[in-house]
């Protein structure tokens, strides 16, 4: 319990300090959206310069975006309970992650069956699970690999099966990814706390989580394969 609440209380610093950060990267970033405005205004829609700019403004909205979604994340909201498409939020999800995704000759196959019975859930917090998983598959993929997102009902359960080719996770740390804090990654590039703060958001819906994954030592195709199973009733 006390180990609890040394991480409790870190995640609270934690989520203060990136509050303060995406505030303070908002403002920057409105500004250089504001004027980018300005001068596609100016400039020829013709001309090199207006390419130009539409990147610089394509990219900041992105940034914006990005900020956006921590902040919401950061920002305590109430859980809040709506009739969800799980489709939609795949998709959503997949659009805003696309330029990340489509570099360095990744792939991204689905299969979404069409007919799904909605379910009950906030549709934010069933972003934010995808988002986390998916980000995760395409970190281990970052000298290229497909991403595969498939969804179906089997007359009970809504299963999502979110797989990747990347490196899969060595049985040493099968037992953890799940805790907060626990990263392999470098410092600075990842807080240990996506897969935790997804348990939780998936505890919250009634959700089954599992993963199956092989190394490439278990393996002559390694990769992982995360499973979130839903209950969906018609
Ligand atoms: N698809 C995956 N393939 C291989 N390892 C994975 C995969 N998903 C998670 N892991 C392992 O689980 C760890 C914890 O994942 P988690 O999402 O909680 O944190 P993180 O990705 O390290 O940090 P953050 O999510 O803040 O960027 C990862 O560091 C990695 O070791
Ligand atoms: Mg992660």
């Amino acid at each position: 319990m006390e180990e609890q609440s040394y991480y409790t209380e870190k995640l609270a610093s934690l989520g203060t300090l990136a509050a303060g950060v995406a505030h303070e990267i908002n403002n920057p970033l409105a500004i250089i959206l504001g004027f980018t405005e300005i001068l596609l205004e100016k400039t020829h829609p013709d001309s090199e310069e207006y390419d130009i700019l539409k990147t610089i403004e394509k990219q900041a909205t992105n940034a914006k975006r990005i900020v956006e979604n921590l902040l919401s994340f950061v920002r305590h909201k109430e859980h809040k309970e709506q009739l969800v498409n799980i489709n939609d939020c795949i998709n959503t999800v997949l659009d805003m992650m696309n330029n990340t995704i489509m570099i360095n000759n990744r792939e991204v196959k689905k299969d979404l069956q069409e007919t799904l019975p909605l379910i009950k859930g906030d549709p934010g917090e069933l972003q934010q699970v995808l988002f986390n998983i998916i980000n995760n598959a395409i970190y281990v993929m970052k000298g290229g690999g497909i991403l595969c997102i498939s969804t179906k009902y089997d007359g009970h359960w809504i299963i999502i099966s979110i797989s990747d080719t990347g490196c899969g996770i060595p049985k040493e740390h099968r037992q953890r990814i799940f805790d907060p804090f626990f990263t392999t990654k470098e410092v600075g590039k990842g807080t240990g706390l996506g897969l935790w703060v997804s348990y939780n958001i998936i505890k919250k819906h009634n959700v089954i989580i599992t993963f199956e994954t092989k190394t490439k030592e278990e393996s002559e195709k390694p990769g992982t394969t995360f499973i979130i199973k839903l209950p969906g009733e018609r």
